[in-house]
């Protein structure tokens, strides 16, 4: 069985969740590898409605494993109040959640000064974080000062904490940010501590010998090829290693045991906080998307920034990820749509490109060259299998295969599990051979 990496394509909010579902049923476990509760994953199963921010989508199958492996940190917090939501909702975590001992810990002191931060930052210097300490907390674990999940189960666990308190507050207190209470914070996290401990396992053990036992292992990437930190639009980025090299560092297991890697990717683009987005669309028809499509953050809630598809960042992502297959999700938000627009092209002050420039400033200063394309006009939440979608609509995918030269191999036409397309003699060729 296949061992598959599942990553956005975008800027995150793709639909990963609902794809990570879907897959789940093909593999026995499922691995978060990166980032933290910034991440907001939908998944609706007969009309309940579950938003998963650090759990793996998996988790709502009964009987697979879920890991929160070493590239994840983790507030402790935030963990366990999506543990007693998703057990209220009749779904038992116990024996079969694992979260690994390298996971970076993520405190309050984290969370102040990235709000602090972002509260204090103006014009280009805001990013537009989602305030959860993702990006301290990454701080700290490359500057080696960062606490791991596995050390509260040591007994000096509360005096390093302490320690990581008071640098913090004399570091908060030159800022002006709010200051952390030190006791109530030890006393809270030793609590913490003590009910997630049964949860902590070295998971590379784990998913290794999974691995050799040829059980199916599906990796869940959170936010977006174009958020990653060394690929992304930085510095309007994410602290973590989104794409799909991010499941090996992050998950671990060798790049050699991973098959296959699916991509995520909107019939449309959307984006949550700040940073360049040459495809955008403001006014009425960014608007039109935004309410067809509900592009309001499933975290923060708040509106994102929509516009056209953009393949110069599609086939970026198909090359730095190796995409086999794509899903393509919300092709119905597109139903009523007189003229649809692909940008195929940057014009970056004269010179085209169709490249994504590593600099910012350069990639801010290009205007997309768009193919347009006619709507199907037609609603497709409907539809139930892919040959029945409306002749418009089918083209309209197989010219996003042509532009990315990766084959669709899923479209999504609703939220629910029911409205998918799945083309299963797509998911059995190689990929990549369109
Ligand atoms: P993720 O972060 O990539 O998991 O995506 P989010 O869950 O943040 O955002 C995707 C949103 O689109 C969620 O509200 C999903 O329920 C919804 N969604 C997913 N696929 C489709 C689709 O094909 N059509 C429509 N209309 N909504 C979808
Ligand atoms: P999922 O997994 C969309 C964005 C934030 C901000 C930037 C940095 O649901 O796709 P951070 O708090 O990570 O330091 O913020 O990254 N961001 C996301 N945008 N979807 C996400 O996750 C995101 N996670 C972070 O809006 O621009
Ligand atoms: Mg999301």
């Amino acid at each position: 069985m296949a061992n598959t990496v599942l990553i956005g394509a975008q800027w995150g909010d793709e639909g990963k969740g609902k794809v990570i579902d879907l897959m789940t049923e093909q593999h026995a476990w499922i691995i978060r590898y990166q980032g933290g509760h910034n991440a907001g994953h939908t998944v609706e199963i007969g009309g309940e409605r579950y938003v998963l921010h650090l759990l793996p989508s998996g988790i709502l199958h009964e009987g697979k494993k879920c890991v929160i492996g070493h590239g994840v940190v983790v507030d402790m917090e935030a963990l366990l109040t999506e543990i007693e939501d998703v057990t209220k909702r009749g779904i038992s975590v116990e024996g079969r959640f694992f979260l690994s001992d390298r996971a970076h810990l993520i405190f309050p002191y984290h969370r102040f000064l990235d709000e602090n931060r972002e509260g204090k930052a103006v014009g280009r210097d805001r990013i537009g974080t989602t305030k959860r300490g993702i990006g301290p907390s990454y701080a700290d674990k490359a500057a080696r000062t960062g606490l791991r999940a596995g050390d509260i189960r040591e007994a000096d666990f509360p005096e390093r904490l302490r320690r990581r308190v008071r640098d913090y507050n004399r570091q908060l207190k030159t800022l002006g940010a709010t200051l952390v209470d030190e006791d109530e914070l030890v006393r809270e996290y030793v609590a913490a501590a003590e009910r997630l401990a049964p949860y902590i396992a070295d998971t590379l053990v784990l998913v290794n010998r999974a691995a050799d036992a040829g059980e199916a292992i599906l990796f869940e990437g959170a936010q977006g090829t174009m958020l990653d930190i060394d690929y992304g639009t930085y510095p309007y980025v994410t602290s973590s290693s989104a794409t799909a090299g991010g499941a090996c560092t992050g998950g671990g297991l060798a790049p050699n045991r991973i098959d296959r890697v699916i991509g995520v990717i909107k019939a449309y683009t959307t984006r949550v906080g700040e940073g360049p987005f040459p495809t955008e669309l403001e006014g009425e028809e960014g608007e039109a998307l935004r309410k067809a499509g509900n592009e309001f953050g499933a975290t923060t809630g708040r509106p994102r920034r929509c516009g056209w598809f953009d393949n110069v960042i599609a086939r970026y992502s198909a090359m730095v990820n190796g995409v086999d297959h794509w899903a393509l999700t919300k092709l119905d938000v597109l139903d009523d749509v007189d003229t649809i627009q692909i940008c195929v092209a940057y014009d970056c002050g004269g010179r085209i490109m169709d490249t994504v420039p590593g600099a910012v400033r350069d990639l801010e200063q290009c205007k997309p060259v768009y193919e347009s394309f006619e709507g199907w006009k037609t609603s497709t939440t409907g539809v139930k299998r892919f040959e029945e979608l409306p002749d418009r609509a089918q083209a309209y995918i197989a010219r996003l295969e042509a532009l990315t030269g990766v084959p669709v191999y899923l479209v999504s036409v609703g939220p629910g599990r029911e409205r998918s397309l799945i083309r299963e003699e797509v998911l059995k060729s190689h990929g990549r051979a369109v």
